[in-house]
């Protein structure tokens, strides 16, 4: 028997999400009141699906420019001036990616090397550790405490930043805590990259999902943070438009034409369809407040209802779709945990660890699903903690 020759070293370097292990173990129950998924349960919008629909019966089915159509590309460059406040020439220092993902992916791509220290903090989304894995960098996890909210500090960065250290990601609105960054603290994060020479990597996916009075902020609105930082933004999660793969990245014009010739040789350009797509979202931008609303009402309902349970702790996440609610005082291993909340109770959430060993003792609800799921969810649960 000839022996298979080996993968490649990217290949076992490179984890799976346990977010996607939860999904797969879901698939296994019939009647699971489900809240694991962050996606948007509303279907694409209207504007948005006719716009598709009349351009691909027009014939709009090309390759495009690497870098996006321009059109689209300057209706971004508007939309960041006028509600970023990031300037950008949409000929150089902005380019249409496949998802936030795609933009994650190539930007780690074209600024690290191997051995590379990359800080993030954490609890973190567990893609970030795929994407710093890819090219042979070191994942550092930063810590947050519980107690202030999970806000990246900004002494904690400096003290964990290294030789190796080239980059540090910030996720605001963040994915998994809800997490939302104030200005005057990202300014204080930025001047610490600033002072150590540090990529920054402004994750900004979540940004028009913030609640009571929370706001989001862009740091490379301001001019003396721009050339290190890539800000990357998403049609994902505003427009409920998660399958049509369109995300965008700015920033300085020698990054962004780096990026350009990785996408020339990976997907060539986005789809011009999901350009479409985009371009009628920007027109109908307004759509992005019926989205907010509808989740400013989950986030109220679980919130209340994770609050009246013993033992649980919700915390007051300001923005995204996640509850990473404190379950501690129930659990110490949240993987054993949500298996026992599938099983027994059909209640589906994300252990805490999935996002890091700080997460333990913490489970994410996600709240981007409707009213009645939530409300089976919270009284399922009530009743399965209830009854210990
Ligand atoms: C923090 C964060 N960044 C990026 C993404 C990727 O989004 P996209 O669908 O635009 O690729 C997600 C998706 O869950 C996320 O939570």
């Amino acid at each position: 028997m000839t022996t298979a020759p080996e993968l490649s070293g990217l290949s076992s370097r490179m984890p799976q999400s346990g977010i996607r292990e939860v999904f797969d173990a879901a698939q296994s129950y019939d009647d699971l009141a489900d809240l694991s998924i962050g996606e948007p349960d509303f279907s694409t919008p209207d504007p948005v699906a006719s716009a598709v629909a009349t351009a691909v019966g027009t014939g709009v089915s090309s390759y495009t420019e690497t870098l996006g159509r321009p059109d689209l590309r300057a209706a971004l460059a508007e939309k960041l001036a006028g509600e970023n406040g990031i300037d950008v020439d949409p000929d150089s220092e902005l380019i249409v990616t496949p998802g936030a993902m795609g933009a994650l992916f190539a930007t780690v791509q074209v600024l690290c090397d191997p051995g590379d220290d990359v800080i993030v903090p954490t609890p973190y989304w567990p893609n970030y550790r795929g994407h710093v894995a890819s090219v042979g960098a070191q994942f550092v996890p930063l810590e947050t405490d519980p107690r202030e909210g999970f806000v990246p500090d900004p002494e904690k960065l400096a003290a964990a930043v290294t030789p190796d250290t080239t980059m540090v990601v910030l996720n605001t609105p963040a994915n998994p805590t809800g997490t939302v960054t104030s200005a005057e603290r990202l300014a204080a994060l930025g001047e610490v990259a600033a002072e150590n020479d540090l990529w920054i990597v402004a994750d900004e996916t979540y940004e028009d999902l913030v609640y009571d009075g929370a706001t989001h902020h862009s740091l490379a609105s301001d001019p003396a943070h721009f050339e290190q930082t890539v800000t990357i933004h998403s049609f994902s999660k505003s427009y409920a438009m998660t399958g049509w793969r369109v995300g965008y990245a700015s920033g300085p014009e020698h990054v962004i034409d780096a990026v350009r010739v990785l996408q020339e040789h990976t997907i060539s350009s986005v789809a011009e369809p999901a350009q479409i797509a985009a371009l009628a979202a920007l027109d109908n931008r307004h759509v992005v407040d019926d989205v907010r609303d509808a989740f400013t009402r989950r986030r109220r309902l679980i919130l209340d209802r994770l609050g009246a349970i013993d033992g649980i702790d919700p915390g007051s996440p300001g923005g995204a779709f996640y509850v990473f609610a404190d379950v501690s005082a129930h659990t110490t291993d949240s993987q054993a945990f949500v298996e026992r909340l599938m099983a027994n109770a059909g209640v589906a959430a994300v252990p805490g660890a999935v996002f890091g060993d700080a997460g333990e003792g913490h489970i994410r609800f996600s709240y981007a699903t409707d009213i009645d799921t939530i409300e089976t969810a919270m009284d399922r649960l009530e009743e399965e903690l209830n009854a210990r």
